[in-house]
């Protein structure tokens, strides 16, 4: 399998990754599409892991500058298939080599609660009070000096 990270450029590649992101993070919890989007895609750097041997896109996250030299991480996903192989790893060290170039001193993301264990084994900590989130699950702000 060989997958690299990209970012995508083709209305063909943004429909693909926010129909990962989609499946992923919205459908599970029968939320209605579109709700798959937030108000920063304009303004964020988005990154998509790609199995080139299928050209199929496997992963998604993206980062934007929440505040001064804080990048804000969100819609982390990997396709169920292609979970637990490092994919989610790798799309995060693009996120902070990007956070890098554009001089963010910290990275930070909206973790749900059974997933910062994930965050801290990739050098996140917890750094705020759970909030709820969709009136169905809850979500705590994480943090990574850079
Ligand atoms: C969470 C997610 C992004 C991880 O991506 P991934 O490519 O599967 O994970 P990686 O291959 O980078 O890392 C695998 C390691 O993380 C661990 N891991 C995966 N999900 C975890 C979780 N929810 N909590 C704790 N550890 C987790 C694995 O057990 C594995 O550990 P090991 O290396 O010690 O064996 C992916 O499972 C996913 O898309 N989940 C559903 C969407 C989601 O919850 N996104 C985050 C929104 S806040």
């Amino acid at each position: 399998m060989r997958i690299t990270i990209k970012t995508p450029k083709t209305r063909d590649d943004f429909k693909a990754y926010y129909d990962l992101r989609y499946r992923v993070l919205r459908e599970p919890w029968g939320q209605a599409k579109d709700t798959e989007k937030d108000d920063y895609e304009p303004i964020s750097q988005h990154f998509m892991a790609v199995d080139e041997d299928k050209g199929k896109i496997v992963g998604v996250i993206k980062v934007f500058e929440r505040s001064a030299g804080v990048g804000w991480v969100s819609h982390l996903a990997v396709d169920p298939a292609y979970q637990k192989k490092g994919i989610g790893k790798q799309l995060l060290a693009a996120v902070e080599q990007a956070a890098r170039e554009s001089g963010y001193t910290v990275l930070g993301c909206m973790s749900r609660l059974n997933t910062t264990l994930y965050f801290e084994k990739n050098g996140f900590f917890i750094a705020g009070i759970p909030n709820h989130y969709f009136g169905t699950t809850q979500v705590v702000w994480m943090e990574k000096k850079l």
